[in-house]
């Protein structure tokens, strides 16, 4: 809406420009907002005022001028000038009810599809091998998930990379560790490791008590980068253990990440060298005591000197950022990214500038590509410090979720409904599993955020269990109303009650969150979108009954119209969210 009407004030300025009545070379960003306050329509625009400075007009009869001369539209009802010049339109109700029946119609409840669509790569989740995945790799997980979801549906071509920590001297110890355990047990690697961080935590303490030990490891790591192939077998069983680990909390999580998708830091590896020379070649990258280094003017140390970052150390090892740069130049020349986004928590910000910054100076991807940083805090328990466990340590995010669903079950078998107990179970897990996620999604992502069971849980408020419930209330409405699926709907929308329009206005707006998510990471402007498509249905409901005496047939055809766009849209939106709605809970 906002875009047509910009395309509408453009003709006009055009116009205008033509019969000379405004200087042909203005050329504004004409912008258009929604109202706060339907007195005001709901759209406005300041062109007027921006303008009457430049046309040396002014600005109330500029918007005068404005008004007159622009072309009809079926959108518009009727324009109003407010203000010093500012210009309100209010869109016409049956436009807006012929947007929502085609809503209804269609299964992509109206959203268009990319025109141009892009390659997009997305860095997400990410853990690292031998390790739990911890509850920083949840905020990545499904932050990631949601706006890959909601760019496929645009249409993209969307590449999931999960860049896991797969690479590292850190691999000695563990393949020395591994071969110690499967000496007592040969299946020890089959059976799965139940506990990843009690096994690097042995691998470890073992390390730093048994010279022997340490010395295997070392001897490990240079074998294992020599491509030795016991070591890479062994390594490959750490791996694939970690990717079984990690496989079971994205099924749970309704993550839609698979083994396939896996693009680690070793892949990278034998692409090191070459960059690191070519680095030098080019200049950009000298030696400087052993190690290869380049510096980097933007970024200065304490002392006021450019920067160094070293991509080779002295020993001949490369760093994170050696692979970020590898990284980056495969996914532009290789997988012929058009954009590439990573979600990566924020302490990681510089580390990822500076490599980009290498990547662009040595010409790898071009600046038209656009690499983006989707940084995002930390997750804190209720005292404002980071989240862990009552001892202290990293909370596993499996434990996690297993507190969630137990949560849930405890709430949903206090509820009195007909349910059976399996009905509950299964209810209680998609209510667990997406609150969780949604308290991660809805909280704007840039800033650190306060883990809170009894909110997250709660059917009231900005919650997953909330929207979850007004999708089922209206599931139940239709169950009332014999309307078994979208096609035993008839008649059209016709808005006549204020409360209609706020619902018909909102839904509407469903392709803007979706591009909210899309366009800049955000799936919190998802969520706050769907809680508000929740409260304008609460509203409408209560002020537009639908089976009651004295409701028209048409008006009962409109209203049961409307619940089944909202109810699409609810369904949609979480679902690209990632998260499951119900017929019952
Ligand atoms: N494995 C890293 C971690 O757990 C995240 C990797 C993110 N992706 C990247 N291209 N650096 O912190």
């Amino acid at each position: 809406m906002k875009e047509h009407i910009q395309a509408l004030l453009e003709q006009t300025l055009s116009i205008l420009k033509q019969q000379g009545k405004l200087p042909a070379e203005l050329a504004p960003r004409i912008q258009v907002d929604r109202t706060k306050d339907k007195a005001h329509g709901d759209l406005a625009t300041n062109l007027a005022l921006l303008l009457a400075k430049p046309a040396g007009q002014n600005p109330r009869a500029l918007a005068q001028l404005l008004v007159d001369n622009l072309p009809e539209s079926e959108l518009v009802a009727k324009t109003e000038l407010a203000g010093p010049g500012f210009i309100n339109f209010f869109l016409d109700s049956n436009w807006l009810g012929s947007q929502i029946d085609a809503m209804v119609a269609d299964d992509r409840a109206n959203v268009p599809v990319a025109e141009h669509p892009q390659t997009i790569v997305v860095d997400y989740s990410a853990p690292n091998v031998a390790k739990e995945m911890h509850v920083g790799h949840l905020r990545s997980s499904v932050i990631g998930d949601a706006v890959v979801r909601a760019l496929e549906f645009q249409g993209h071509n969307v590449i999931r990379a999960n860049h896991i920590g797969d690479w590292g001297t850190q691999f000695g110890m563990l393949i020395a560790h591994l071969e110690e355990l499967e000496k007592e047990n040969p299946d020890v690697a089959d059976s799965g490791l139940s506990d990843l961080e009690q096994f690097y935590r042995e691998s470890k303490q073992k390390y730093d008590a048994d010279p022997v030990f340490a010395e295997r490891a070392r001897n490990y790591v240079v074998k294992l980068q020599g491509g030795d192939t016991y070591c890479l077998t062994m390594w490959q069983k750490l791996v694939n253990i970690t990717l079984q680990h990690n496989q079971a909390v994205y099924d749970r999580l309704n993550v839609s990440l698979t083994p396939k998708h896996v693009m680690g830091e070793s892949m990278y590896n034998p692409m090191l060298a070459g960059i690191v020379e070519d680095l030098q070649q080019q200049g950009l990258a000298v030696e400087d005591e052993g190690a290869i280094v380049v510096y980097l003017d933007e970024y200065k140390n304490k002392d006021g000197n450019p920067m160094g970052v070293i991509i080779r150390k002295k020993d001949g090892g490369y760093l994170y950022t050696t692979t970020d740069i590898a990284c980056a130049k495969y996914r532009y020349e290789q997988l012929k990214a058009d954009r590439v986004l990573y979600f990566i928590d924020s302490r990681q910000h510089q580390h990822l500038m500076q490599a980009w910054s290498i990547v662009h100076k040595a010409g790898y991807v071009p600046e038209s590509v656009s690499l983006e940083h989707h940084a995002f805090g930390m997750m804190l328990g209720k005292d404002g410090r980071p989240f862990k466990t009552r001892t202290g340590g990293t909370v596993r995010l499996v434990d996690l979720l297993d507190e969630a669903q137990e949560r849930a079950s405890a709430l949903l078998a206090k509820r009195d409904t007909d349910l059976s107990d399996a009905e509950k179970a299964e209810i209680a897990c998609r209510v667990a599993m997406g609150a969780v996620k949604y308290a991660d999604l809805s909280k704007s992502r840039t800033t650190d955020y306060i883990f809170d069971w009894d909110n997250m849980l709660s059917f009231e408020g900005n919650t997953a269990p909330y929207l979850q419930y007004a999708y089922t209330r209206i599931q139940s409405i239709f169950r009332k109303s014999d309307i078994v699926s979208d096609a035993n709907l008839q008649g059209k929308v016709i808005i006549n009650a204020p409360a209609e329009e706020v619902l018909a206005n909102k839904l509407v707006q469903f392709n803007d969150a979706i591009k909210s998510v899309a366009d800049k990471g955000l799936p919190h402007l998802m969520c706050l979108y769907l809680y508000e498509l929740s409260g304008a249905f609460m509203s409408f409901y209560e002020a537009c009954p639908i089976n009651k005496e004295g409701v028209s047939i048409e008006e009962r055809s409109s209203r049961l119209r409307l619940c089944a766009a909202t109810a699409k849209v609810l369904k949609q939106g979480l679902s690209l969210l990632g998260i499951d709605t119900m017929e019952r809970m």
